[in-house]
């Protein structure tokens, strides 16, 4: 009984080729909507204001906020004009839940007071020419309909954050007054979802970073986009010619998609039913909840935890990723992370090794679902910037900027993630598509972003 929910579970999961071309075509197509008018797709490819990426001159010291992310963060960058980042140094805390699901003050005052113990420590340190604000990149990784580099309105929240009376509100206003009840004297220059922080960090570290991905709590991606091939965009031609894009692909949806009953309670039992499907299939908040939910059914049909379900498995959310993540990467004989693992979260005291086996079977099947359909999103940007084909006989470089939890400590995901782009553009493109690792890019991308939009300039 057990082996067959494996084997239904399998085949219902399953990505081939075929299958992940169909997604990658499908999400090509709902680029073009998304960039023709407003409301013409899921995707929401929403103008970030951004038309110039660093380039590596910025100079100065410059703060960025980051919230959005498993922890929220304070950084401090020291840019160095010529000589790149001489120093960063941040603070992190993590949001206490209830703040997630209260009120906008409530939230924003306590950023603001994060904000205002790490200035207050580092005292006079840092000097400021008199009559000098300091300037600040916000990165707040939600969909935002961005009014200018450094204003925007939230569309909807994600991730467990749910805020009603936020939407439709001016972010950096809300920021802006909390930081003035609490007599911070600091200007914010940008405001950024973490993608496209991520890429602007990127591209400062490597010419040829033009997409990046956020894998982690969310799912996300933004690239650079020719300004002439966004019909929707009514405001002044870019110098550059282009804008980058943040897609929110997290909402992206297909009938392509290798849905099955556990994503359809996942969602249905959700902050945001109907909304953000991709994402509740591939990143990090959700794996670890998934894997709960097979679990669950077995013990309930299959008694695969012995006579009655232990109570623990009923729990939503009490297996996190990175604990699959650990379980999935057991290399001991009698898998004693799994079994240390179904007893620390469960409470669920003795299980044989085949049932271990089970357990490391359905992590397999969840990230490799997860990880191939991210190689498949990341294919459908590649095709939509003509970035897979010869141009005037030459194959163009194209590095993406990875960054987000589950990508950084999660190896198999990260990995078959790899291996699937390869597989997917082919032995000659291969070695022309890279992605790398851009940690914490999205908060000296801020920093970046706020220097390059300073008023002072
Ligand atoms: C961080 C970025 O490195 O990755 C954040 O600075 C981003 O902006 C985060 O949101 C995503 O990762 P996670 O795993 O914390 O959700
Ligand atoms: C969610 C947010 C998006 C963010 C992503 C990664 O999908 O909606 O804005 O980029 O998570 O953090």
């Amino acid at each position: 009984k057990a082996a067959d929910i494996v084997k239904e579970l399998e085949e219902k999961c399953a990505t081939p080729t075929a299958k992940l071309r169909q997604i990658a075509d499908a999400m090509t197509v709902e680029m073009h909507a998304g960039l023709a008018s407003e409301g013409g797709s899921k995707l929401k490819m929403l103008i970030s204001y951004v038309d110039n990426l660093p380039t590596g001159n910025e100079e100065g010291v410059y703060y960025a906020l980051d919230l959005g992310g498993t922890n929220f963060r304070v950084l401090r960058v020291q840019l160095g004009g010529k000589s790149g980042i001489e120093f960063t140094e941040f603070a992190e805390v993590s949001i206490p839940p209830q703040l997630m699901i209260g009120t906008p003050e409530a939230l924003f005052d306590y950023i603001a007071s994060e904000l205002a113990k790490f200035v207050s420590d580092e005292g006079d340190k840092f000097w400021l020419p008199p009559g000098r604000q300091r300037e600040l990149g916000f990165t707040f990784s939600f969909p935002v309909m961005q009014l200018s580099i450094d204003s925007g309105t939230l569309i909807r929240w994600t991730k467990g954050f749910s805020i009603d009376e936020m939407i439709g509100r001016d972010v950096v206003v809300e920021l802006a007054s909390a930081m003035k009840r609490r007599g911070i004297d600091m200007s914010i220059s940008a405001l950024v979802n973490d993608t496209v922080g991520t890429l602007a960090g990127g591209r400062y570290g490597n010419s040829d970073v033009c997409i990046a991905v956020i894998l982690g709590t969310g799912s996300n991606a933004a690239y650079v986009e020719r300004a002439q091939a966004i019909p929707k965009w009514h405001g002044p031609h870019p110098k550059s010619g282009e804008m980058v894009i943040n897609m929110e692909w997290g909402n992206f949806r297909s009938s392509h998609l290798p849905l099955t009953e556990y994503d359809n309670t996942l969602d249905a039992e959700s902050l945001n039913p109907g909304e953000q499907i991709f994402e509740k299939m591939i990143s990090g908040m959700y794996l670890g909840e998934l894997l709960r939910k097979v679990l669950y059914r077995m013990a309930d049909e299959a008694a695969l935890f012995g006579e009655s379900v232990p109570p623990k498995l009923k729990t939503r959310f009490i297996l996190r990723t990175p604990e699959m993540s650990a379980m999935h990467h057991d290399t001991s004989a009698d898998l004693r992370v799994v079994g240390n693992t179904l007893k620390d979260v469960f409470g669920i005291m003795d299980t044989s090794l085949s049932t271990r086996k089970i357990v490391v079977e359905i992590c397999n099947i969840f990230a490799t679902r997860g990880a191939r359909l991210a190689a498949a999103g990341i294919l459908g940007i590649v095709k939509k910037m003509g970035r897979d084909t010869i141009r005037d006989g030459e194959i163009p470089k194209t590095v993406i900027a990875m960054d987000g939890g589950l990508y950084e400590h999660y190896a198999e995901y990260r990995s078959c993630l790899e291996n699937t782009l390869d597989e997917l553009v082919g032995d000659q493109l291969a070695k022309h598509v890279k992605l790398i690792l851009s940690n914490d890019g999205s908060g000296i991308g801020a920093a970046l972003l706020a220097a390059s939009h300073s008023r002072y300039l």
